[in-house]
C-alpha cells in the first residue's frame, strides 16, 4: 500500500524515531512493504519510517529506483558505525520536494542494522548507496538533509516553504 508521504514542517520528521523491538509482528512486515511501495511511487532511492508519519526506525534503500530487484535494502535500527572519506554532491529529499542543495558526506560508511527477521548485519558502501545510508539514517534521528547545508541557505528553504504553506502549496 503506498502511502503519502509526510512533507517538511510536521513533527515526526524531525523526532527521533522508536527502536524496533518486536520482530514478530506482522505489522512490522506489512509496513516494510508498504515503505517500499511508497518509495517507488515516489521515485525515491529511500524512504524512512518517519516519512510516512510512522516514528519508527526503518528504512529502505534501493539505488536502482526498483531497477534490480537484489538492491532492495532494508535497515531496521540502523547506525553507522565506520565513515571514509567525504564526497559532495547535489541532495533532496522526498519530504523537501522542490528543492536539491550540494551536501558534503562521507564517501564511504559501514552500516549496522537489523534486518526484518531481527539478524544483525553490518554493510558498507560507498558513493550513492553511502549518501542514501547517511541520509536514511539522519531521518531516524530527526535530522533532514537541510542541516548540512549553510544556515543561510536553510533559512532561505524555509521561508520559501513558509510562503508556499500560506498559499495552501505545501501539504
Ligand atoms: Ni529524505
Amino acid at each position: 500500500m503506498v502511502h503519502p508521504i509526510v512533507k517538511y514542517g510536521q513533527r515526526v520528521l524531525e523526532t527521533p524515531a522508536a527502536t524496533i523491538t518486536d520482530f514478530d509482528d506482522p505489522e512490522l512486515h506489512k509496513l516494510v512493504a508498504d515503505m517500499f511501495d511508497s518509495m517507488y511511487a515516489a521515485k525515491g532511492v529511500g524512504l524512512a519510517a518517519t516519512q510516512i508519519g510512522i516514528g519508527k526506525r526503518i528504512a529502505v534503500v534501493d539505488t536502482t529506483t526498483g531497477e534490480d530487484p537484489s538492491a532492495k535494502l532494508v535497515f531496521i535500527n540502523p547506525e553507522i558505525i565506520g565513515k571514509e572519506g567525504a564526497q559532495t554532491g547535489e541532495e533532496g529529499c522526498l519530504s523537501i520536494p522542490g528543492f536539491r542543495e550540494q551536501v558534503t558526506r562521507s564517501n564511504k560508511v559501514t552500516i549496522k542494522a537489523q534486518n526484518a527477521k531481527g539478524e544483525w548485519f553490518e554493510m558498507t558502501g560507498d558513493g550513492l548507496l553511502a549518501r542514501a545510508l547517511q541520509h536514511e539514517t539522519d531521518h531516524l534521528n530527526g535530522t533532514l538533509y537541510i542541516m548540512h547545508v549553510s544556515p543561510l541557505k536553510r533559512d532561505l528553504i524555509r521561508r520559501k516553504i513558509r510562503k508556499m504553506q500560506k498559499l495552501g502549496e505545501w501539504g
